[in-house]
């Protein structure tokens, strides 16, 4: 799959409460909370000269009360990047797209045991719905709830301890907001919650799962070993 492919994929899963074009750029705008809902897919050609698109961006994101960012990929659209970097725009740290298929077969399985699992988790049990967990600060719940997901919530004993969201877009699984307990963590629970997410994406029909995680989160390692990999990095520029 292209980047650009799968980022329209990605846009598709987070897509903000209003969206426009500038050319095939894509603006997203929500409630000021998440980087995704809240800036420019830069994607193709914006139909004018990088500085007047650089333009039409500050108005649509300005005239909204909200500052103008750009979510560029790293390997592409070099001097559109120049070009923020030449305003003053931060560059955020750059993010990994992760990708792998949904249900790995025998011999991709074999990250699965390069780690001793501590023990089995007793009594585990994953609850989905299709609405954010009721702890999801409202504004972040309505960017998120744009477009359909299901949400995990992975019990241990009848107790909380890890969440997760999937979207599925084209035959794509995407996980978001995966997050253990700090006491709970380093015990197997995000890979466990991870399975059950591509698991139900596969399900859902999906043949690919993807995510986005920081390149300095050492969540990272965990991917790596339940057989991601990565496909592309992007960042952020905002002015
Ligand atoms: C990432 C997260 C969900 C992993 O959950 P977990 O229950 O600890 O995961 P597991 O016990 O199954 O696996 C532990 C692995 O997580 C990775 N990891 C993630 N964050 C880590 C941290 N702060 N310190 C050490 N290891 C970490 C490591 O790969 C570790 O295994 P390894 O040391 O053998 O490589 C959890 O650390 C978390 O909630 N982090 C904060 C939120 C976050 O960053 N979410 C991911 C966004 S992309």
């Amino acid at each position: 799959m292209t980047v650009e492919h799968l980022e329209r994929i990605l846009a598709l899963t987070w897509p903000g409460l209003e969206r426009d074009q500038v050319g095939d750029w894509l603006l997203r705008a929500g409630r000021g909370v998440t980087s995704r809902a809240n800036s420019a897919l830069v994607l193709g050609d914006p139909g004018r000269p990088h500085e007047d698109a650089l333009d039409a961006v500050v108005s649509w994101y300005r005239a909204r009360g909200l500052c103008p960012r750009l979510q560029i990929a790293d390997c592409a659209h070099r001097e559109v990047d120049a070009a923020c970097a030449r305003r003053g725009w931060a560059a955020s740290s750059s993010a990994w797209v992760m990708t792998r298929s949904a249900v790995l077969d025998a011999s991709a399985g074999a990250p699965l045991l390069g780690r001793q699992r501590p023990a089995a988790l007793p009594d585990v049990e994953v609850e989905w719905s299709d609405a954010p967990p009721s702890t999801t600060d409202r504004d972040r719940a309505a960017e998120q709830t744009a477009t359909p997901a299901l949400y995990a919530t992975l019990c241990v004993g009848g107790a909380a301890v890890g969440w997760g969201r999937l979207a599925v877009v084209e035959g794509c699984g995407v996980v978001t907001d995966l997050e253990v307990e700090p006491d709970r963590r380093n015990q197997g629970v995000g890979a466990d919650l991870l399975e059950a997410l591509c698991c139900k994406a596969s399900e859902s029909g999906a043949t690919q799962v993807a995510l986005q995680v920081l390149v300095n989160n050492p969540a990272h390692r965990l991917y790596r070993r339940l057989g991601f990999s990565e496909h592309h990095a992007y960042h952020y520029r905002t002015g």
